[in-house]
């Protein structure tokens, strides 16, 4: 973070959402359309370049616990989750504390506040730059894949943005793992921090309710690429692109040559892109192994192929 150039974009991009604009962010986890969180006139500016629907809320990004504990409510689990994965791909979200740093809009007008600390340097250095919350929805336009990649992200919602913040390819790939502490701890987004490594600190996690007002996100279809997504495929048909995974596979899609989950849920979206370009009948994907970092990718997969949890 200590060339000149950087230290010029970051702070460009600190300037712009001073002024309300817009900045595609790279993070850890995937791109985000970035927003000044206390300013609602930027927060709709947010969901209209996405189309997402207002009823769904903005995750507030924070440079560190200390930023974070000035707009949520921290008990002992936040604590301890906090101090063991952030900065990273883990969100929390929690009682908010202060309503006008995160606008009533970002949370869609819910008393909670989610919030997570990135990892990425330049989103690290932007938010100490800028020095209060960010709201930043993965860069995507609501129900694609979200972007993963600079140039992925630019088409998108580049249009929208003040300034575009060129990380290179996001090192993880999948969203952040979604955290409820309001009464029991429930996941509300399977993610890059796996349920065990969460319940290895906090016990054991409730299953999310199916219920829009705790969490909006999951009622949408997501992460959806324009052909048909055909799951558990054990070859592909003629016409159908082939997301492969493991060994003895060939093909320009395989997830992860090795069987490695890691470097399967870094390639998911970029691939699911990729195959969709080639306007095949259908896009096959082989079986995921469902453990660890499996559960978030399977749990895309699923949305991506229309079945919502
Ligand atoms: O990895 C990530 O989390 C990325 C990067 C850019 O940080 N961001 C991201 O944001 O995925 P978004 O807006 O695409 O997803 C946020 C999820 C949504 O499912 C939303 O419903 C949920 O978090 N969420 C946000 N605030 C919430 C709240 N107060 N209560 C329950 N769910 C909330
Ligand atoms: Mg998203």
């Amino acid at each position: 973070m200590d060339d000149p150039k950087t230290q010029s974009d970051v702070a460009r991009a600190a300037a712009a959402l001073r002024a309300g604009g817009l900045v595609l962010l790279p993070t850890e986890t995937v791109y985000g359309l970035a927003a000044d969180a206390a300013d609602a006139r930027a927060v709709a500016a947010v969901y209209a370049a996405k189309g997402r629907p207002s009823f769904n809320p903005l995750i507030a990004h924070v440079a560190d616990v200390a930023a974070a504990r000035r707009i949520a409510r921290f008990d002992e689990r936040a604590e301890r989750l906090a101090a063991r994965f952030w900065p990273g791909p883990l969100t929390l979200v929690l009682p908010v504390a202060d309503t006008e740093a995160v606008s009533d809009l970002a949370r869609a007008g819910l008393d909670t506040v989610a919030v997570r600390a990135p990892a990425h340097p330049l989103a690290h250095a932007l938010l100490q730059a800028f020095g209060g919350p960010v709201v930043a929805p993965s860069a995507n336009r609501s129900g694609r894949p979200s972007p993963t990649t600079f140039a992925d992200a630019v088409e998108e919602t580049g249009a929208a943005a003040a300034v575009a913040l060129d990380g290179g390819p996001c090192r993880i790939g999948l969203e952040s793992t979604v955290v409820a502490l309001l009464d029991e701890a429930r996941l509300l987004r399977p993610g890059a921090i796996t349920r065990a490594e969460i319940e290895a600190l906090i016990g054991p996690l409730a299953e999310a309710e199916a219920d829009a007002k705790r969490s909006p996100g999951r009622l949408t279809r997501h992460y959806a690429p324009q052909s048909p997504v055909r799951l558990e495929a054990e070859a592909p048909r003629p016409g159908e692109a082939w997301l492969a995974f493991g060994p003895g596979a060939d093909g320009p899609f395989n997830l992860s040559p090795t069987g490695d989950l890691q470097e399967a849920a870094a390639n998911l979206f970029a691939y699911l892109r990729a195959a969709d370009r080639t306007r095949p009948s259908a896009i096959a994907v082989a079986p995921i192994p469902d453990v660890g970092l499996g559960e978030a990718i399977n749990d895309r997969l699923r949305r991506a192929a229309g079945f919502v949890g």
